[in-house]
């Protein structure tokens, strides 16, 4: 066993100057990674090229340990892999990640294997090395590293679609490029054989596989989590137990994809795991990642670099004109995918038309990074590969993730400058400068009362507030401008944007607070998101489809319908209108606040003609979902009103808990009473968590007993006829009878109202409690005449044909009043019922 001192000294010492790295690169706006590699380089001429660092005493021992660092290749990729990848896996929104899910995994999958293939072959082409070492040695190269890119995205604010297209991408690379990695290393030294078809099932069963263990294990943790509320130290240990059990149990028990499986289940606790674990625990549990994913990505790459300077000293011309060779085999094949792929994609629908500058930026953006060295670094590990490979692989890998980072990765800006990708649009511009204007106005006036506060001579203050006015000065020469000016469609624009960006903070502000559950959170956050992705399609008509979309039945509540209709199973059903219910109940409070900030914040930015138009889009969108509202609370007023006192417990719990809070920071209470204050109310908090349960009101009896025509019978039919009748929800708007079709069935009104559009009459005839519908054609054995729709919820009694047949011989009286009714609706003149 090697000597514990060495490995600490070796590990923090790294660490350490690691650590200085960020704050340097902000300085010289350089990718982090660039960064790392140029020092991890450096690092290692001076460990591999000084004969004397002994005697340097601490700083010799340190240069000493890292010499004789023996990391083999299983410890990179069992140590180093699943941190990275559970990390990158988890930072993804799993929510968009999914809605894009076919062309992200096409993306993913085909750009590897094009690459692959592309590179494996010209290599081949130029060498004597086997064609499995060099599609071996291609896949290690097919993985991109999206930090860079992503991060010059953000800067520009690129469409979120994009951004999440290379995301997803670049995190479904790695794990496909892994998997097939590993299929050509058991090639290579079990001396397989080259089998497309095996290895292409091969490939299929580890990649699904590796999924299927992965869901598994992220649910198991999902499910272990849930009772271990408020246990942040428990909670985040889980996660990271999770990376790496999830990794083991696939690659060394079931034999499936190991790195597939963490993606999954950090997929898996990205999503439903979020909604376990408890709001408190979320931001500490990214916080931890984000650094376990910092020591991994930083050390794998200083590890790597180290090596270069000894790897690339026996650099021949031939190496250099191989390295040549992939460097242009690898950008023809991510440039193939980008221009030839991505259009299809968008000429499907399936993706956003990307504009050739940003196609560009992404091409030569495609830096290969820490998971290309570490797999590299693992074959060149690997006793059971014959030297010459090794060499082959560790030479070209390291070469081009090198050449990646320093050439790629310090053109990007430049090129993007080129491409004048790096200007804000005029319309950004101008509104920066109307932000800037407006926050330098309030900022001169308030220097004055802070300056009154604390006794600071006039003068003094003067002088401050003067150079506020001469820099308001400045930009209101370059507002005025013409070319400068923003059209009211811009003002509109942006107004829409900013306020759909705000929506989703509120539900997440809302969220934070107590007052929503996860679960609604991420439908409404979702939702807030369609309106952002409309307003950037196609401007207002965008924003206000999204909105109309966001109201509509969603189809899970459709399924929940079906369910419901087919096989008398109303549980999901009660489950959908109460979260609708709940949905639309924020939407409204949301929507208030909006408005609000509408007059506050953008009224004075935007100007008045552009706040008035802004506030009509959103007292449209605020009927709407009155509308909605009302229709629901028609039916269930006790669930409205349930609710309503959840929703006021929880915001009581809140200010409580703040009152608690300002009490102990002031020293009032001592924490010991500040905990157990904060245990009652964790208990209080829990009582309130569960909704409400939505009654549907479908109880036979008391549905019977509302419809005048049962009225009278006696009880003995009462119980014969409930027992054939089916009671039914209709949603509103929903077609209940379709003109042209066969009868099967005729329907009692228990609440509710329909409308009927008879053809030969202007308007719809409304029909409502007590009444019927659907006799017609089970009287004259015709299709039905006339559709029928609901007007709001309704509560309907069913009766098949059969049933109704032998209801109408046993009661004549029954029968003739049908008859009578049907015979009026049959006049030609309007008919009252
Ligand atoms: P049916 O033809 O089976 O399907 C459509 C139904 O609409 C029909 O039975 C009646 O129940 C109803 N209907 C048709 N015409 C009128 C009308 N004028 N007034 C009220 N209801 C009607």
């Amino acid at each position: 066993m090697q000597d514990i001192v060495p490995i600490l000294l070796g590990t923090a010492g790294l660490l350490a100057l690691v650590s200085l790295l960020p704050p340097l690169a902000q300085r010289l706006r350089m990718p982090f990674a660039v960064l790392l590699a140029a020092f991890g380089v450096a690092l290692g001429s001076v460990i591999h090229g000084a004969a004397a660092i002994k005697g340097l005493g601490p700083l010799g021992d340190f240069f000493t340990a890292l010499r004789g660092f023996d990391l083999t290749s299983e410890a990179f990729i069992s140590i180093f892999l699943p941190i990275l990848l559970f990390e990158t896996a988890l930072a993804v929104e799993v929510r968009r990640l999914m809605e894009d899910i076919g062309p992200i995994l096409l993306l993913a999958v085909v750009a590897v294997l094009v690459t692959t293939l592309v590179v494996g072959f010209s290599l081949w082409a130029f060498t004597g090395i086997g064609l499995i070492a060099c599609l071996l040695l291609a896949s290690t190269l097919a993985t991109t590293d999206p930090a860079a890119v992503i991060g010059i995205f953000r800067d520009l604010g690129a469409p979120r679609r994009l951004t999440m297209l290379v995301e997803g991408e670049s995190l479904l690379n790695d794990a496909a490029a892994i998997a097939l990695y590993g299929l050509l290393l058991g090639m290579l030294t079990g001396g397989q054989e080259a089998d497309v078809w095996k290895a292409t099932q091969a490939f299929v069963w580890s990649f699904g596989g590796g999924m299927a263990a992965g869901w598994a294990c992220g649910r198991l943790m999902c499910l272990v989590v849930t009772p271990m509320r408020n246990l942040p130290l428990a909670e985040i240990t889980l996660t990271v137990a999770l990376a790496y059990l999830s990794f083991i149990l696939a690659e060394h028990y079931l034999h499936v994809s190991g790195v597939v499986s963490v993606v999954a289940a950090a997929l898996v606790v990205g999503s439903v795991g979020q909604t376990r674990i408890s709001p408190e625990t979320w931001g500490g549990l990214v916080q931890v990642w984000r650094q376990l994913g910092f020591w991994g990505s930083s050390l794998i790459f200083v590890f790597a670099a180290m090596l270069v300077p000894s790897i690339l000293s026996g650099l021949s011309l031939a190496d250099f004109g191989l390295l040549m060779v992939v460097v242009v085999a690898a950008l023809v094949a991510r440039g193939a995918v980008l221009f030839g792929l991505l259009p299809v994609l968008s000429a499907m629908g399936a993706a956003d038309r990307v504009s050739h500058a940003y196609k560009a930026v992404m091409t030569w953006g495609g830096l290969r990074g820490a998971v290309s060295l570490a797999l590299a670094l693992a074959i060149s590990e690997n006793p059971d590969i014959s030297l010459e490979v090794k060499r082959f692989v560790a030479v070209l890998a390291t070469g081009y993730v090198l050449f990646t980072l320093f050439i790629n990765g310090t053109t990007l800006r430049p090129l993007m400058r080129l491409l004048r990708l790096d200007r804000l649009p005029p319309a950004e511009l101008a509104m920066r400068n109307r932000a800037l204007a407006l926050s330098l106005s309030n900022i001169g006036e308030s220097v004055q009362v802070v300056a009154r506060d604390y006794r600071i001579e006039p003068a003094l203050s003067q002088e401050v507030a003067d150079r506020y006015a001469r820099r308001l000065a400045e930009i209101g020469e370059l507002t005025q401008g013409p070319s400068h000016g923003l059209t009211e469609r811009d003002n509109l624009y942006i107004g829409l944007s900013i306020l759909a960006t705000r929506e989703e903070e509120l539900y997440l502000k809302h969220f934070r607070e107590g007052i929503i559950s996860r679960t609604l959170t991420e439908i409404l956050t979702e939702r807030a998101g369609w309106l952002l992705d409309g307003v950037k399609t196609s401007g207002l008509a965008g924003y206000e489809h999204a909105a109309r979309k966001a109201i509509k039945f969603s189809r899970q509540m459709r399924w929940a319908m079906r369910l419901h209709r087919w096989l008398r199973f109303d549980r999901p059903l009660a489950r959908r209108l109460a979260i609708r219910f709940e949905a639309l109940l924020i939407q409204r409070l949301v929507l208030r606040e909006l408005t609000a900030f509408n007059e506050r914040k953008l009224a004075p930015i935007l100007g008045r003609t552009s706040a008035n138009e802004l506030g009509g889009v959103l007292e449209r969108r605020l009927m709407m979902i009155e509308q909605a509202l009302a229709a629901l609370k028609l039916q269930y007023p006790d669930y409205a009103t349930a609710l309503q006192r959840q929703y006021l417990g929880r915001a009581a719990l809140r200010l409580e808990e703040a009152e608690y809070r300002t009490m102990n920071a002031e020293s009032i209470i001592s924490q010991e009473v500040f905990n157990h204050l904060e245990r009652d109310l964790d208990l209080r908090r829990r009582q309130l968590e569960t909704p409400p349960r939505l009654d549907l009101g479908l109880d036979l009896a008391e549905l019977v007993a509302r419809v005048p025509i049962f009225q009278g019978l006696s009880q003995e039919r009462l119980r014969g006829i409930a027992r054939v009748l089916k009671a039914r929800l209709a949603l509103p708007g929903e077609t209940l009878v379709r003109r042209g079709e066969r009868g099967d069935s005729m329907y009692f009104i228990s609440s509710g109202a329909v409308e009927v559009l008879v053809p030969w009459l202007q308007e719809p005839v409304h029909l409502g409690t007590g009444d019927f519908f659907g006799e017609m054609a089970l009287l004259d054995g015709q299709p039905r005449g006339a559709d029928v729709r609901a007007l709001g919820y309704c509560q309907l009694l069913v009766l098949d044909e059969r049933d109704w047949r032998r209801l109408i011989e046993r009661d004549p009286d029954l029968k003739t009043h049908i008859r009578n009714v049907a015979e009026k609706r049959r006049a030609p003149a309007p008919v009252e019922t």
